[in-house]
């Protein structure tokens, strides 16, 4: 494959676009069909992409998805912000059934599941942002406070160990829905066959999205926490998945050393202090318990089976972005992505597939499974960035431009570089996909070496 030439004015024009397009009435959906409601770290990731074009979009965007959090201090995965039908989305809010909680929003329907904490490093993106931040002091102070209140809640109610670990209690809550890491769990019990009203699949090729044996264990895990009456206590207890993950707790820690500087500046010293004892015991736990040496990776904590789940890919390369890694465990990090396994034999592969390519469930189209995704990509181009590591950064970078360029705004893209030559060959799930625009603005702005450490 040849390098192709980037027309980075069209491409900007393209961003612009799709994130304008996808704007609703005070926040932006991740694509208009497969995806109709505000979904948690898409909206994180989303304001960044506004920060390049609407401040006042990139803050409202916030304010709206931190305006769903429940009593308890959970923000929802998704915000249903309208009434689109069940026949147009599965599952909707009615399935999702989290008004059998005590602690759900009044003004809107929501999820009873969360995402990983991104909003924390957002925030302070936005503020060293602002050309005037003094302006906007109290959306500062106010969105500071609901996000710290959500980490209070992870801590609280996601770790009844006192690890320092929180843990997700659906593979949703992961982000990465499909990832190959919980095959291992479901392969522990078996579960009803619901009727499924899936719309995906309607939309979307079904070799690009779960399988339905997959999405019946999706559904069950709903179906326990609802009996639960999302009860945290009951459903740690029910449920058989409870997880540390990697990349969920990176986020965590990311987003607490940036709500730690910013409440500094914003003189809020119960913030600092809690943030940075919080980060002490998560940092050093995620070295101890979820770092595989063997594999250069982050890897899963199975807390239902006490076992590990050591799963090689993209996920579990995101704790370079937060700054987790010792020197000696970033470079092991970094020879693993250079090596094969990552990058295919002569770079045939482009950074940084979500599974091994050499790993026997890689699939190149499936979901989480083998594709790469931009908003990982960006994790990890930063968090090369943050560790020198610049020639690696910007060749993650290039091949993020390279795969839009070539294939569009799509939600994930085949690593493989051989197909690229092939026409026929398209870009995977939603189309116009609000993240891979936004974060793609953020990193044609910032070309590598310029790139500041705003983490
Ligand atoms: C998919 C992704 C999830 C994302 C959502 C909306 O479910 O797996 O990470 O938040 O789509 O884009």
């Amino acid at each position: 494959m040849e390098n192709q030439h980037i027309d980075t004015q069209s491409l900007t024009q393209l961003c612009h676009d799709v994130l304008t397009e996808n704007w609703r009435d005070g926040y932006t959906v991740p694509t208009s069909e497969l995806y109709p409601f505000q979904w948690l770290w898409d909206s994180g990731f989303i304001a960044i992409g506004w920060s390049h074009i609407d401040m006042n979009r990139a803050r409202l965007e916030l304010k709206t998805v931190l305006d769903a959090q429940w009593k308890n201090g959970m923000l929802p995965h998704i915000v249903f912000h309208n009434d689109t039908p069940e026949k147009n989305y599965f599952p909707g809010a009615d399935f999702h059934g989290a008004s059998t909680s005590p602690n759900v929003p009044t003004h809107v329907k929501t999820s009873g599941i969360t995402q990983p904490a991104v909003i924390g490093f957002v925030l302070e993106h936005l503020w060293n942002t602002e050309t005037d931040p003094e302006a906007h002091l109290d959306f500062y102070r106010k969105a500071v406070e609901q996000t710290f209140r959500s980490h209070q809640y992870l801590y609280r109610d996601r770790d009844p160990e006192n690890e320092g670990l929180v843990y997700i209690r659906h593979n949703w809550e992961s982000g990465v829905d499909n990832g190959a890491a919980w095959d291992s769990v479901w392969a522990r019990y078996s579960v009803p066959e619901y009727e499924l009203k899936r719309k995906d699949i309607s939309l979307i090729s079904e070799e690009q999205r779960p399988t339905k044996k997959d999405y019946n264990y999706y559904v069950h895990l709903l179906k326990v926490s609802i009996e639960c009456g999302y009860d945290e206590g009951l459903m740690y207890e029910k449920l058989p998945f409870i997880i540390q993950d990697p990349l969920f707790n990176a986020m965590l820690v990311a987003s607490n050393e940036s709500l730690c500087r910013l409440a500094d500046k914003l003189d809020m010293p119960q913030v600092v202090a809690q943030t940075r004892i919080w980060n002490q015991k998560t940092i050093a736990r995620m070295n101890e318990k979820l770092w595989d040496e063997e594999q250069g990776v982050y890897v899963y904590y199975d807390l239902k089976n006490n076992s590990v789940i050591p799963m090689p890919g993209a996920p579990g390369m995101t704790p370079l972005f937060a700054g987790i890694p010792s020197a000696p465990q970033a470079q092991r990090m970094i020879d693993k992505m250079e090596s094969s396994a990552y990058s295919g034999e002569n770079n045939s592969v482009f950074l940084c597939p979500t599974l091994t390519v050499d790993h026997p469930e890689f699939d190149y189209c499936r979901y989480w499974r083998g594709p790469v995704w931009i908003n990982i990509n960006w994790l990890i181009y930063k968090g090369c960035v943050q560790y020198g590591y610049t020639e690696l950064a910007e060749r993650i970078r290039q091949e993020c431009l390279q795969l839009v360029a070539r294939y569009g705004a799509y939600e994930y893209f085949n690593p493989l570089k051989s197909a690229v030559d092939n026409p026929a060959s398209k870009g995977f799930g939603g189309v116009r996909f609000s993240w891979t625009v936004a974060l793609l603005l953020d990193m044609m702005a910032a070309p590598t070496g310029e790139t500041q450490r705003t983490i």
